[in-house]
């Protein structure tokens, strides 16, 4: 028994050249928070539903890494949120996440992420959200995969669009207390997914049967 077997999202990876897809295990803690200390967007435009960002440096290690904590100790099989730590050429750049709810009814899952602000307009961001769309709808049977962003996030709906997700209607969210913004949600399906460059993916098969996707005796690859 080691962490991966008690808990198989610790053990997915995806690769594809330089650019690896890892677990967010308490190693790579550090270096995420010292990428968000650093800064990832402009201060005077939130992208994130939950301003995160906002926190004083101070605080912002703290609430981080409960953060993090809390999105492994919170997992169910009704409900669950797959976090990465992107490496690009042996370095930490960023985040990239899969959230879903009752997956295996819907078959659908919501991706985020965001890098650092040293590593923006590099392409990373394009080549990270290929290698998680291609996980969902290679090695988990997804039927669709969802995103969204505020309308003046241009980069992240770049990215939407060049990876294939159709526009799919906007939304009022809130966004830092007492304010909305019209945030534009899209929808990717496999016939429209624009594929990045290949991945390798491990431990898909013990995270298959971890989420309910094959029976608990199904033997692993
Ligand atoms: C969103 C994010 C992950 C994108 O990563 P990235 O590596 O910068 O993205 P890429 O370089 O792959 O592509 C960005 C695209 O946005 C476009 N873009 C960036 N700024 C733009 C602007 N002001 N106007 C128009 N297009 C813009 C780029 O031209 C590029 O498209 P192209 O390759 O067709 O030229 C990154 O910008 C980020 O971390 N942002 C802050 C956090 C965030 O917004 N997360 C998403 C929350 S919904």
């Amino acid at each position: 028994m080691n962490l991966a077997t008690a808990f198989p999202p610790f053990g997915l990876r995806i690769e594809a050249g330089p650019l690896v897809l890892r677990p967010i295990t308490d190693d790579v803690l550090p270096a995420l928070v010292n990428l968000a200390l650093g800064g990832i967007h402009d201060p005077r435009r939130m992208p994130f539903y939950v301003p995160w960002t906002d926190a004083p440096p101070d605080r912002l290690p703290l609430n981080f890494t409960q953060y993090h904590w809390g999105v492994r100790a919170s997992w169910a099989p009704e409900h669950w949120d797959l976090q990465f730590a992107v490496e690009y050429e042996g370095r930490v750049v960023g985040c990239q996440g899969l959230a879903t709810k009752d997956y295996l009814v819907t078959r659908t899952g919501e991706t985020g992420s965001w890098l650092g602000l040293q590593h923006h307009g590099a392409g990373i961001g394009t080549k990270m959200r290929q290698a998680i769309c291609a996980l969902c709808f290679d090695h988990l049977d997804a039927d669709e995969v969802t995103s969204a962003a505020f309308a003046d996030n241009p980069a992240s709906n770049a990215v939407s669009r060049k990876v294939g997700y159709q526009p799919n209607g906007t939304m009022r969210k809130t966004r830092r207390e007492g304010e909305w913004k019209g945030s534009q949600q899209w929808m990717l399906t496999r016939e429209t997914f624009n594929r990045g460059p290949e991945i390798t993916v491990s431990g898909a098969p013990e995270f298959r049967r971890f989420i309910g996707l094959d029976p608990v005796d199904a033997p692993c690859a």
